[in-house]
């Protein structure tokens, strides 16, 4: 249980955990993955993917935990973890900037995983010290611009391509953060 972020239950009343992505949960994501709509794939990886290989799923799944941050969602089907959404955040070279990107499956959209899922990377963000989350959305994808700007991100135009926009925001320094950045300051003058 110590593994688990976050458990509460969603509308239907079943009982959701919130949890880091493990390689072995490679199996079961792809069969929530090939479940996904057509909308849903593009929306979240601008393309139409018509099924996702074990390739595509290992190199979604098995990252580097020390640049990568990786959330999933899942609910219990007679003992058994069912991925149902996932969150990530990529952190950039220069250390201070972070790309996150978001999936909820289709019948558990609107109930506010999303919202759950991007909190939970900007704090983890936060925590790591990283000052900049940006994600790169579809134009037209109304439900995550709405998202975003509850949140406080900025929507700019994105250098990737005319039907995307970027989202954007500070992240806040964490109390330890300023508090070490103080003494770092302290320990120069
Ligand atoms: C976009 C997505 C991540 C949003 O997550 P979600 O769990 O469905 O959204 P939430 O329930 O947390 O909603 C958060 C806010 O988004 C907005 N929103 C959600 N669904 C919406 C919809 N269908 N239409 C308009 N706004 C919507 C609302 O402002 C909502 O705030 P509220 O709770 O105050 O009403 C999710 O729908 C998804 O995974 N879509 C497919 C993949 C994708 O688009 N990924 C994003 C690329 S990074």
């Amino acid at each position: 249980m110590k593994e688990i972020l976050q458990r509460w239950r969603a509308i239907d009343g079943t009982w959701l955990e919130m949890r880091r992505m493990r390689p072995s949960d490679a199996p079961k994501v792809k069969e929530s993955l090939n479940r996904l709509s057509p909308d849903a794939r593009r929306s979240r990886f601008f393309a139409s993917i018509a099924e996702f290989s074990d390739d595509a799923v290992r190199r979604l799944v098995d990252v580097d935990p020390r640049n990568e941050y990786l959330l999933v969602v899942t609910r219990r089907d007679n003992g058994m973890e069912i991925p149902i959404a996932g969150g990530r955040f990529v952190q950039q070279n220069d250390g201070t900037d972070c790309t996150f990107s978001l999936l909820i499956g289709d019948p558990w959209q609107g109930q506010g995983i999303g919202r759950r899922l991007l909190k939970a990377l900007m704090r983890e963000a936060s925590r790591r010290g990283l000052r900049r989350m940006c994600g790169q959305v579809l134009a037209g994808n109304r439900p995550m611009l709405a998202l975003a700007r509850s949140l406080r991100f900025a929507i700019v135009d994105s250098e990737q391509d005319a039907g995307v926009v970027e989202v954007q925001r500070q992240l806040a320094a964490t109390a330890w953060q300023r508090w070490r950045a103080f003494l770092q300051s302290a320990w120069r003058r």
